[in-house]
């Protein structure tokens, strides 16, 4: 594997070849290798980035202890096969100070975007300036942020980039809890109980199924159920998986997607389902 920081060796290494970008923010885990080697099959060269990108976080968020683990981080891309990381330093993709940004469609001040404003702006920004680096010809991305790759496609949709975004599904532990850098700051109590928020999604999908229609009834006995087991919620939601709005009464493709605390973390999780 090729490590690169600069984009002027970024370009020299992936130069003439179709390549598959898998775009990280670091301190990997199974997740994130899954796909990398599904980029493998959309490329004759997987490049990652590793970068924790200032821009989407909030003043109180964690960037500054955002975990950084970047030997292992190299050790298991290598041994997945990655070609080229592109890990920049902050001065290489921010030189100056960020006065142009992507402002993405109002998709992005709900979810997410409403308890995280200025994420998917952060998000949409980065992840454009990437490309713009890499230059690949597919992207993968994963459906564990399920919103932000809705955004991440209309943006390439709209900007006309000449990209494949791959979606793959959200790799979890036996228990069901979705992998995620914030595991790592779950005491053991409550990695114990980090499993209900996949519960109750899945306990809400179980419902839809069975016929029921009322969905802020259901949407509202996930976050009470969560409330009652000490995790403070931002969200439970069923919404459209093409444009995560509230179901119309004919729309059968649905997502319920969550975003809760447990203690001073913030996991969030979501399913799809047919119904
Ligand atoms: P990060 O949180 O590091 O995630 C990088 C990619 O891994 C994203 O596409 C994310 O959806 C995917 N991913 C994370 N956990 C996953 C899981 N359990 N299963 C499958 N895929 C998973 O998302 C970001 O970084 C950043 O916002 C980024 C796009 C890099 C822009 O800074």
């Amino acid at each position: 594997m090729k490590l690169v920081s600069t984009i002027a060796g970024l370009r020299d290494a992936l130069r003439g070849r179709r390549v598959a970008c898998v775009p990280t923010m670091g301190n990997l885990h199974q997740g994130h290798l899954d796909l990398a080697r599904i980029a493998r099959a959309h490329g004759d060269c997987v490049a990652a980035t590793i970068f924790v990108n200032r821009l989407q976080f909030g003043p109180n968020e964690d960037f500054d202890c955002y975990p950084r683990t970047f030997d292992s981080d190299c050790r298991k891309l290598a041994d997945c096969g990655v070609d080229v990381l592109f890990a920049p330093d902050e001065s290489v993709l921010y030189p100056e100070p960020q006065q142009f940004f992507v402002e993405p469609p109002p998709v992005a001040n709900q979810l997410e975007g409403e308890f995280r404003p200025g994420f998917f702006r952060g998000v949409a920004t980065v992840v454009l300036k990437l490309f713009n680096c890499v230059q690949p010809a597919a992207a993968v991305f994963g459906k564990k942020d399920y919103q932000q790759l809705l955004i991440v496609r209309n943006m390439v949709r709209q900007f006309n980039l000449p990209i494949e975004i791959v979606a793959v599904e959200t790799a979890r532990t036996a228990d069901g809890l979705a992998l995620s850098s914030r595991n790592g700051y779950l005491s053991a109590a409550e990695r114990a109980e980090a499993p209900r928020l996949n519960a109750v999604i899945a306990k809400a999908c179980r419902r839809i199924r069975a016929g029921e229609r009322n969905f802020v009834e259901i949407e509202r006995d996930a976050v009470y159920e969560l409330t009652q087991n000490k995790w403070q919620p931002d969200y439970v939601a069923v919404r459209n998986q093409s444009d995560l709005q509230f179901p119309a009464a004919d729309d059968h493709k649905l997502i319920v997607l969550g975003a809760a605390r447990l203690g001073a973390t913030r996991l969030i999780d979501n399913l799809e389902l047919e119904a």
